[in-house]
């Protein structure tokens, strides 16, 4: 049987992952910290033969006993809110956490794939983003400490790769959502689906012409999972091409929701990127992949999900202080 080890696993992707590997037939290790993870991501396969889970740090030394075929690594605080609040945490996963697991895959022999992020291209000047922009990042404002640790993340793969000939693989996410995301992680289809349910007016930061686009979970994972299995060692973009914007969304939001609410507006915050799309023209040809749930079909899946969490969850006071939701 396959080994495979997934960090950040409690988090939002990593479950996804843990799932899809652990139905492909594999042993997964879930190996997460729970700072901005849930254990009930992942608490339906704590009955299974075939999965595990270590409560571990791995900006500390990681050791798994036995064999490992593939390491995903996906910790690292995802969201402004989070990473704006554990700015020194986050600099640490992606750079000695990084650095922990690129060792356990050679000591393994495993194939490593690492999570990098839309957000090594900055604030963009060329769009849509293909692979070979470079980027428009600010090495010192604050969401330097996510972009910066993903670039360095990005950096020490591709030397792992070329000085010791180790198994890689790059993926830079675009903005993806599904069940799992959390109301208060500062990202905007639960900020707007949780103001929605809450009965709420919808905030929207700047005049909204800012735009994004977003990936369903079921697609992303999909994308992974077929880079994983490819022989290609340079980054590759996934996320849905499909651009809104953000005053659009909302709009889209208060249909979707039958709310009666209004869209307030507010100032945008610091680094807010004004475009955001993949070109994902490079996934198309290597891993014959590309997005097939549209935004209509995978935001209803998001909201029966949201629907279903509890009055209590809901209200919560932190849910509702949000202040940057559409950053990224
Ligand atoms: N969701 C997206 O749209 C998106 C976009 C781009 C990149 N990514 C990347 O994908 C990965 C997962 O993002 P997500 O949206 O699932 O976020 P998430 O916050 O839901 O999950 C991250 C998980 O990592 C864990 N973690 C953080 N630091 C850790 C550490 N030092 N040791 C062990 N575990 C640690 C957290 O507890 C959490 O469970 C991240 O690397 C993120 O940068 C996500």
């Amino acid at each position: 049987m396959k080994k495979v080890l997934i960090t950040g696993a409690a988090g939002f992707l990593g479950s996804h992952l843990c799932d899809r590997f652990i139905k492909e037939g594999y042993y997964v290790i879930g190996m997460d910290n729970l700072i901005t993870g849930d254990l009930k991501n992942i608490e339906h396969l704590f009955k299974l033969k075939t999965f595990e889970f270590y409560h571990h740090d791995v900006t500390k030394f990681v050791h798994v006993p036995g064999k490992l075929d593939y390491i995903l690594h996906f910790a690292s605080p995802a969201s402004p809110i989070d990473y704006l609040k554990i700015p020194i945490q986050t600099l640490k996963v992606g750079a000695l956490g990084t650095h922990n697991l690129l060792g356990l895959a050679i000591e393994k022999n495993a194939r490593i794939l690492i999570a990098s992020t839309s957000e090594i291209y900055g604030d963009p000047l060329v769009h849509p983003q293909n692979e070979d922009y470079y980027g428009n990042v600010s090495t010192i404002g604050p969401r330097g400490v996510y972009d910066e640790a993903k670039r360095f993340m990005e950096s020490i793969t591709m030397a792992y790769h070329r000085f010791h000939g180790l198994e890689t693989r790059i993926v830079r996410i675009f903005n993806t959502y599904g069940p799992r995301m959390r109301l208060n992680d500062g990202r905007v289809i639960p900020a707007f689906i949780g103001q929605a349910l809450r009965g709420e007016d919808l905030t929207v930061f700047g005049d909204g012409s800012q735009t994004r686009s977003f990936c369903y979970v079921d697609d992303q994972v999909e994308g992974i999972y077929r880079l994983l299995m490819s022989d290609y060692t340079e980054p590759i973009n996934i996320g849905n091409p499909e651009e809104i914007t953000i005053r659009d969304f909302a709009e889209e939001i208060i249909k979707l929701t039958g709310t009666n609410q209004k869209i307030i507006y507010k100032p945008l915050p610091v680094d807010d990127p004004l475009q955001r799309q993949p070109d994902i023209t490079r996934a198309k040809e290597i891993l014959g992949w590309e997005p097939k749930i549209d935004r209509v079909e995978g935001m209803q899946k998001v909201y029966e999900y949201f629907k279903n969490l509890s009055e209590e969850e809901l209200d919560k006071k932190e849910h509702r202080e949000f202040t940057s939701h559409n950053i990224r």
